[in-house]
């Protein structure tokens, strides 16, 4: 990952240099290398892959750009999903997928059918499919995570889909796959039994009991074909659903022994008027904002409750894992044109959020604590990856960029290695309605034993004051101890500041000072609004 002179553009951008902080306010974070969340499963860095607005079409494909590879995939966001540093994605969709027939996506692309997606009113032209996607996927090392038709199609689709892309050969399906020039199969080690099949947006919305029956009945057939691989049944698509809860426990009343994960899905919103105009009493503070990390946090346990709910009722030692495969910000582009175009468009404008640096801080929180319940979540998906509500922009025919969200992401996902240690904090407080007193301090530890780094994330949710913090580091760093290996921070005096085409670098991480790494203690002042990573390494 390149910092392309970070300092020169914060002064470019009018943004107070490093060190100009009044009066900090204490906070500490102990953390003690027994005491352990669990291992960080990598594929906590995941990203989504939707046919869906220009995230596919101009946006990670688009022939004739001037960077594009012979394949058609634009060079610039292939060196921007590197930097980004993405492990999974999932591909492909999202409300698409249950409307999506794989079979128009493979094969000689002159004679694919033009199709009208009714997920998204747009026309999919089907010139990427499966085997374009997963040549990218590879080109890129990034790990797939492909989903199943639960909608329009159901269990035989899905049983065909994956012998055409994971048997060997001697079969027609596994032959045409050859035939359409990819001898070797494919390795998409994970699935998606559907996507959201509790909204009543999805097409082919099903009952809990339908889907949970369906779920179980496909989980078996396609163990039947690859035994190896990894299943992720549907669980609702928001924690706010009114059938949160009861949707969990139907769903795994039937395929609990079949699959590996359940799904949770969440954007975080504000309260957001397209006409300026909002509801008396609408809270828009980004204190409450942030909150949405505790909000999170309870879905996240609240769902493992459940599971460990159903398998009580089973007598089941199976613990089930989470897949967090859908979360971000989303609430601007989230209306009218945004989601809807007359004329059935070929690759519209769609769900073009454009993030703020309130956002990227609330991104940066979020990563912390998906962090802190490692032993839980082991796979989560940023969604999406290009344009749709996405760290990566483009223009057709024209640049790539950095939306403000990439930093924390790629900071994270850099630093991010190891096992997660437990954090306890002790910060002052500030009051939320609905989440009580949460600490100004969100912050996660990781601790890489291969190397003995150990990596310090840490949100200041004040917005006026720093924070000295103080951490205390048990039994780490052996008896030399440990000392500064790098630190950066995400600030901006502007918390409404944005990256665009014209000013693509105006938020990006700048070298964090002032650090003093003192026997087992580490000292930093974090700005206020403010998330950081400080990097320790062996002496
Ligand atoms: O990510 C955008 C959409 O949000 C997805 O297609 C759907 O699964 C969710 O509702």
């Amino acid at each position: 990952m390149t910092f392309p002179n970070a300092a020169a553009a914060g002064a470019r951008a009018g943004i107070a240099s490093p060190g100009a902080v009044g009066e900090g306010f204490p906070a500490t974070l102990t953390v003690h290398r027994d005491f352990a969340i669990g291992a960080l499963d990598r594929r906590l860095f995941g990203a989504f892959v939707e046919h869906l607005g220009r995230c596919v079409y101009t946006g990670i494909f688009e022939p004739g750009h001037p960077t594009a590879d012979e394949q058609g995939f634009r060079g610039d966001v292939k060196a921007l999903v590197k930097e980004l540093g993405v492990t999974l994605v999932r591909y492909p969709g999202g409300n698409f997928m249950s409307g999506y027939d794989w079979e128009d996506g493979v094969g000689p692309r002159d004679q694919r059918p033009r199709r009208l997606d009714l997920a998204w009113y747009s026309t999919e032209t089907n010139q990427v499919g499966t085997n374009e996607f997963m040549a990218w996927c590879e080109e890129l090392g990034l790990s797939p995570m492909f989903g199943v038709n639960l909608g329009t199609r159901g269990m035989d689709d899905a049983r065909r889909y994956l012998e055409y892309c994971c048997h060997p050969g001697g079969t027609e399906l596994s032959d045409r796959r050859r035939a359409h020039g990819v001898e070797p199969p494919h390795r998409i080690p994970l699935w998606c039994l559907g996507n959201e099949m509790d909204g009543p947006w999805q097409i082919g919305r099903k009952t809990p009991d339908e889907y949970g029956r369906l779920a179980q009945e496909t989980a078996k057939l396609m163990r039947m074909l690859q035994p190896g691989i990894e299943l992720a049944a549907c669980g609702s698509s928001a924690f706010d659903m009114a059938t949160y809860g009861e949707w969990e426990d139907r769903v795994l009343s039937h395929c609990h022994d079949e699959v590996d994960f359940v799904s949770l899905h969440s954007y975080f919103v504000k309260p957001f008027a397209p006409d300026g105009v909002l509801p008396p009493g609408a809270d828009t503070s980004t204190e409450s904002f942030f909150a949405q990390i505790e909000t999170n946090a309870r879905y996240i346990e609240a769902t493992v409750a459940i599971a460990d709910a159903v398998a009580a009722r089973r007598r089941s030692k199976k613990r089930l894992m989470l897949s967090f495969d859908e979360w971000n910000v989303w609430y601007r582009a989230r209306h009218g044109h945004h989601l809807k175009q007359d004329g059935w468009p070929e690759a519209p404008r769609l769900l073009e959020e454009v993030y703020t640096v309130e956002d990227a801080l609330l991104v940066g929180g979020m990563l912390c604590m998906l962090m802190n319940h490692a032993d839980r979540v082991k796979v989560a998906c940023l969604a999406q990856l290009v344009n749709v509500i996405a760290p990566i922009m483009t223009e057709p025919g024209g640049p790539a960029w950095r939306q403000t969200i990439f930093w924390p992401f790629a900071l994270a996902s850099r630093f991010g290695r190891g096992t997660v240690l437990r954090p306890s904090i002790a910060s002052p407080t500030y009051p939320h309605v609905k989440e009580g007193e949460l600490p100004y301090l969100v912050a996660s530890v990781v601790w890489n034993e291969d190397d003995g780094t150990l990596a310090v994330f840490a949100l200041n949710r004040h917005l006026a004051a720093p924070m000295d913090l103080a951490v205390a580091l048990q039994g780490l760093g052996g008896d030399a101890g440990l000392a500064l290996g790098e630190a950066w921070e995400l600030h901006d005096l502007d918390l409404h500041a944005t990256n665009t085409v014209d000013l693509p670098d105006r938020f990006q991480p700048r070298a964090l000072g002032g650090i003093c790494v003192d026997g087992d203690t580490l000292r930093a002042t974090l700005r206020p609004a403010s998330w950081n990573v400080i990097v320790l390494r062996p002496r």
